[in-house]
């Protein structure tokens, strides 16, 4: 029996990025994360374990013996992190670099004076946290329709940027249709590829499997994506949060067992799997 787990399981380089930096914050000081640093609550309550703590808004943080607040990988808004620093807070911006360079962006062109749109998922933080740098109020675009509908001065240049996770064939379509309406249009392809290549691995890994096993939270929609996947290739894939989950015996007839996880899956859970899997 083969076991293969997949090299892009679990944390993009980003989320580990923010994780790694959250622990070694944890000590004698007061530590917060503003929101939870990850969508997986055994890290976020290890981490308050370890005295991170998690503030879920600004008047929340109000309330606080301020300390360091931790903004976490998809980012947040410029007037977010001063209302923390106003309120005393040390600022650990641990924003991942891709995000950080979308702002950016938008903070440059907007403020130049060009039309801004987002495409991207309406009220997702990453999105809040890119508007929040725009100088002017960009336009989030995540259909076709709002694409169709879309109006703005023929004479100013329109710039489009996209969250990062965003799926790379919606993005074009939309794109599309914006640039056949407006001709002074530059295009910004801000997705990351760390989803996409975790997709086409499961994928292939699926192809090739008997069973197949997606480890990840209840409530993660890219761990859903992934088992959706791979249930198109694979009969017999199973959603899992954590090894407990898991009947092994179904597994007793397999000959080839694929592993892999979405981005908010932490290793430790990852390898016990595996582990357990790989003797059974
Ligand atoms: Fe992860 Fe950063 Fe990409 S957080 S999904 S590596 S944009």
């Amino acid at each position: 029996m083969e076991t293969i787990l997949a090299k892009n399981a679990g944390f993009c380089f980003g989320v580990q990025r923010a994780v790694d930096i959250a622990y070694k914050q944890a000590g004698n000081r007061k530590v917060y994360t503003f929101g939870p640093i990850i969508h997986n609550e055994e890290v976020v309550k290890d981490l308050e374990q370890k005295g991170v703590f998690v503030l879920h808004s600004l008047e929340e943080a109000k309330t606080m013996e301020p300390g360091v607040a931790i903004i976490r990988s998809h980012g947040t808004s410029k007037a977010n992190i001063d209302a923390l620093k106003d309120m005393g807070y040390e600022i650990v911006d641990t924003t991942c670099p891709f995000v950080k360079k979308i702002h950016s962006i938008a903070n440059q062109e907007s403020k130049k004076g060009h039309e801004i749109i987002i495409i991207g998922n309406e009220h997702h933080a990453e999105v809040d946290g890119i508007i929040g740098w725009c100088e002017n109020t960009p336009t989030v675009i995540d259909s076709v329709e709002k694409a169709m509908n879309y109006q703005a001065d023929p004479e100013k240049e329109i710039v489009i940027i996209s969250q990062t996770t965003f799926n790379l064939k919606k993005f074009q379509e939309l794109v599309d249709i914006l640039t056949k309406k407006y001709y002074n249009i530059r295009v910004c392809n801000t997705i990351c590829n760390a989803t996409e290549v975790r997709q086409t691995e499961a994928r292939s890994i699926a192809q090739e499997a008997d069973a197949m096993i997606v480890i990840g939270g209840k409530s993660s929609s890219n761990t859903q994506k992934l088992y959706d996947i791979c249930s198109e290739e694979c009969e017999h894939t199973y959603y899992i949060q954590t090894l407990q989950d898991l009947d092994l015996s179904k597994l007793d007839s397999a000959r080839s067992v694929g592993i892999t996880a979405g981005a908010s899956t932490p290793n430790t859970i990852i390898q016990e799997v595996f582990n357990n899997v790989r003797v059974r």
